[in-house]
């Protein structure tokens, strides 16, 4: 078991075997893919990535595989799941180059780390922003590490290739994640965004550091929008009028089925329940 501060330090939230499963099926499409998963964690990519090659009767599939990790935890998981015939790198990823390794694959699998990049080292930090200076459509600084690793696999990805990942739903609302998804939409025939409202990964707040892009934290930031929240109510209650605060509610003002929206608090009559507040 890694503890939590460990997790968090490393972004390592591993991926169930249903989610890897469909999209090894989607994307591995021939016993002779080629797979590569840039921060392979538990391992769970790896091995639907193997069971859809074996499907294929390809021969000795683990030589397919290839996998970046900084944790060695993720070492031993390759061990127990006995994928040792396949081409590991202790290495950060972001760090790695085609140039050093000279491989490479039509098939890119993933779950990136999501890390805050303010929370990186300074000197790393910026050598990061360095390395993807000439990204199409520039990458913004407050970006979330998981950007740079897509952006980075696309270096070993042959044309033509295949590439599924897991990503925040901050990909589709804020600037940094809408950009980087036209940026991909210029390089692939088409990319498609599947929202899925199931909670895979117990990381909650995950949202709420993505969307401030590294500007505060996510447990005050929510302990703080409960308590407001709540004082707001009391106020309504006690006769102020006046009182408004933001809720998540069902709306048909956006293409979106729920959105922020101000709500007037006030003292309704005792025929109503609350939610008609
Ligand atoms: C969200 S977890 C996902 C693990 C695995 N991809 C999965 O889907 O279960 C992120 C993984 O990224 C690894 N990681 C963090 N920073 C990395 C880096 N710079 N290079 C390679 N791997 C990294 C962590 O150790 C962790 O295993």
């Amino acid at each position: 078991m890694m503890n939590i501060e460990r997790k968090k330090k490393l972004g390592a939230y591993y991926t169930p075997s249903e989610v890897t499963d469909t999209l090894s099926n989607w994307a591995i499409r021939s016993g002779d893919d080629h797979i590569l998963e840039p921060s392979f964690g538990g391992c769970n990519f790896l091995i639907s990535a193997l069971n859809r090659l074996r499907e294929f009767e390809s021969i000795k599939p683990e030589g397919n595989i290839y996998g970046f990790d900084i944790d060695p935890q993720a070492f031993n998981f390759v061990l127990k799941n006995k994928l040792t015939g396949g081409n590991f790198f202790l290495q950060d990823f972001l760090e790695s180059s085609f140039e050093e390794h000279a491989f490479k694959v039509p098939v890119v699998l993933g779950n990136p780390p999501y890390l805050p990049i303010h929370k990186l080292d300074s000197s790393y930090k910026h050598k990061i922003y360095r390395k993807f200076e000439d990204f199409p459509h520039k990458i913004p600084k407050r970006s979330s590490l998981w950007i740079y690793f897509i952006a980075h696999s696309l270096q070993y990805l042959q044309n033509g290739g295949r590439m599924a990942w897991i990503v925040p739903d901050s990909i589709s609302f804020t600037d940094y994640g809408k950009n980087f998804l036209r940026a991909l939409s210029e390089q692939f025939i088409f990319v498609k965004l599947i929202s899925i409202n199931e909670r895979f990964f117990q990381n909650a707040g995950t949202e709420v550091v993505e969307a401030k892009a590294g500007a505060g934290s996510a447990t005050l930031s929510m302990a703080h929008a409960g308590a407001r929240f709540s004082f707001s109510i009391l106020e309504a209650l006690n006769g102020k009028e006046g009182v408004v605060e933001c809720g998540y509610i069902a709306s048909q003002e956006t293409e979106f089925k729920y959105f922020a929206t101000p709500l007037l608090f006030s003292v309704c009559p005792e025929s109503f329940s609350l939610f008609n507040l």
